[in-house]
């Protein structure tokens, strides 16, 4: 985990008369409301905060907000170092194929690598990799309440199919719930890579991983087809709103080679190119419509197993490479945003490149009174519903929302998400 950048950012030099001011301010407030926190702290059992509203651990709660900059993630998936969506708006291109392919290719490569598949209405993984029968099943862990992945080769499965359920029947907000408790709830251990392998379409599915999870990256799959690029587009541009950088784009059945040596385009050709240039996506991988790829999903053993050394293997090497390349590229960096209730303000980290932060602080009635939901303002008129709110109010808990926004759950019980464009627009306004 990459530590903030020591130096003074341009917004922090530019701000700090002003923002002394607020401390001086904040600091006065203070004394007031360190006992309210203390009693809150001590009924929530929270012995952070409890000590934390002792003057004598100011220091130390201060050293701990610069250095703490770690995603509260999940408890199970702490070990995770990056997470990689694979996805597409469109159906049916190949999305779990290129997952499950790309998975066993960094596997191979010697990495510890998961798959969830986030599919609900149609899980691919039980058909695709199937562990052996009596291994295949997802086991609940009766004391942690934690769910145990089902491993094939080395590399640990989650899907809705290795459930006594099968493939589910229930309605969007139902799923999107039951794949937030599955990725959430499981017991990924240490990995290098969690592959998700993303239904079509951008539904609630896809909005509630980006949200509950901090993806790393995502890597976009299309085929030639005219048809496949505007669904495509869309997927990108949804990763796009959720902060995931796209770092490739599979061309997947792009061509294949005839028996008379010749290399034909069944479906057209220039799909991928046009992706990747209009979106500025660093890698493109063109895979062959190829027999083997089909059969071997079919059969449970998917072919970059079975062949490791076929032409598919090593395209897919060739992505698992680029994938690796891109990952160590972004850094650990990721945006994060925590309060201290020493300074009674919220700190917010913004990551701006591999090494850069830039960080400031906003105070927490500015936060919520700049809430754009419409829990807090009326969407007829504009106002606020509650403009008296208690300005004393302070975070309970700030926990990221994906990389591109926190969850604020208030001391009076209010919950607030807030974008970190929001946040910094926040602080150019105090
Ligand atoms: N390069 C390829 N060559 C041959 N067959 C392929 C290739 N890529 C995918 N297929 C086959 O195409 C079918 C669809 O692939 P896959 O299930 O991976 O698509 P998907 O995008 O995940 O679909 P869905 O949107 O339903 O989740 C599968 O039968 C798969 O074996
Ligand atoms: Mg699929």
């Amino acid at each position: 985990m990459r530590a903030p950048c020591a130096r003074a950012t341009t917004s922090e030099c530019a701000h700090v008369g002003a923002r002394r001011a607020a401390v001086a301010w904040r600091r006065g407030r203070l004394a007031g409301l360190r006992g309210a926190r203390a009693e809150e702290a001590a009924r929530r059992g929270d012995v952070f905060r409890a000590s934390c509203s002792s003057s004598t651990d100011q220091v130390e709660a201060v050293q701990a907000d610069e250095a703490e900059v770690a995603p509260q993630v999940p408890k199970g998936l702490r070990g995770v170092r990056n997470i990689v969506a694979v996805a597409s708006c469109k159906g049916g291109v190949g999305k779990s194929t290129t997952c499950v392919n790309l998975a066993y290719t960094l596997s191979q490569s010697g990495a510890r690598v998961g798959i969830f598949d986030a599919d609900l209405y149609g899980p691919s993984l039980p058909i695709m990799v199937s562990p052996e029968y009596g291994k295949s099943k997802l086991v609940m862990d009766p004391v942690t309440k934690e769910l145990q992945p089902v491993e094939y080769e080395g590399v640990k499965l989650v899907s809705f199919g290795f459930t006594t359920e099968g493939s589910a029947m229930m309605r969007g907000p139902m799923a999107s719930g039951l794949v937030d408790q599955m990725l959430t709830t499981t017991d990924w251990g240490d990995l290098d890579y969690l592959l998700i392998d993303m239904p079509p379409g951008t539904g609630d599915i896809h909005l509630t991983v980006g949200q509950s999870i901090p993806i790393t990256c995502a890597v976009i799959v299309t085929t030639p087809h005219k048809l496949a690029y505007a669904d495509v587009a869309k997927g990108i541009r949804m990763f796009a709103r959720l902060n995931v950088p796209c770092v490739g784009v599979v061309e997947n059945m792009s061509y294949f080679d005839g028996d008379d040596g010749k290399r034909y385009f069944p479906f057209g050709e220039g799909s991928g190119e046009r992706i990747q240039s209009e979106f500025a996506i660093p890698h493109l991988v063109q895979m062959p419509i190829r027999e083997e790829v089909s059969s071997g999903s079919d059969e449970g053993v998917p072919c970059v197993v079975s062949d490791p050394e076929s032409e598919i293997a090593s395209v897919l090497r060739g992505l698992g490479a680029s994938v690796a390349e891109e990952i160590s590229k972004l850094g650990r960096r990721r945006s994060r945003a925590k309060y201290d209730p020493n300074m009674h303000e919220i700190h917010v980290y913004i990551a701006r490149g591999e090494e850069d932060w830039d960080s400031f602080e906003v105070e927490p009635a500015v936060v919520r009174e700049n809430d754009q939901s419409a829990k807090f303002i009326d969407q007829l008129t504009g106002k606020p519903l509650d403009a008296d709110f208690n300005r004393d109010i302070f975070p309970l808990e700030v926990l990221p929302l994906g990389n591109y926004a926190v969850q604020i759950s208030w001391s009076d019980g209010f919950n607030q998400i807030a974008t970190f464009e929001q946040l910094e627009a926040m602080e150019r306004i105090q």
